[in-house]
């Protein structure tokens, strides 16, 4: 349920955090090629806004007042959920025999970077905490980009990913 009062930056991508935990848990139970589908698009759109939110802004206001090693990190492995990504979304409905793997591994990898970002103490955002950062204004800012991007990618679909971390990668 979308609220109206205004969030926080961190309370705001927890809760992207928890609403993508959800997708993944009804795509475990879904059954049926759509259903498994369509939870996987809702998965994608929603991970692909969260990744562009933290990378426009989250990530750069946390620039110097976090350990680099672990900016550094986030970066690299939203770069390797974006190629999964990819892959899911246009093997949607393509009958590609690796589509449910894809998936699980997508959740996997992402469950390691939400425990990297959301770590007591040590985690991106404890440390983000601790810096001096205008949460409510950052949080602003994510609403206001979450939404248009939204939109957008529901309008016109989820746009090829562009890559921070991996530019010259050739597979
Ligand atoms: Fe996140
Ligand atoms: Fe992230």
């Amino acid at each position: 349920m979308a609220s109206t009062q205004s969030q926080d930056a961190i309370a705001l991508l927890k809760e992207d955090h928890r609403t993508v935990e959800k997708l993944f848990e009804q795509f475990e139970k879904a059954s049926g090629d759509g259903r498994k589908e369509k939870l996987a698009q809702q998965i994608c759109l929603e991970l692909s806004v969260h990744a562009a939110i933290e990378e426009e802004i989250f990530y750069p206001a946390c620039e110097g007042k976090v350990e680099e090693d672990l900016l550094k990190e986030s970066y690299v492995e939203h770069d390797a959920a974006k190629v999964l990504i990819a892959q899911i979304v246009a093997g949607a409905g393509s009958g590609d025999e690796f589509f449910d793997a894809k998936v699980k591994v997508l959740q996997e990898e992402i469950e390691h970077h939400v425990e990297e970002e959301e770590k007591r103490l040590e985690g991106l955002f404890s440390q983000a905490r601790k810096a001096d950062l205008d949460m409510d204004a950052l949080g602003e800012q994510l609403a206001a980009r979450k939404q248009e991007l939204t939109k957008s990618y529901q309008a016109s679909g989820i746009p090829k990913p562009e890559l921070k971390t991996m530019t010259d990668a050739e597979v």
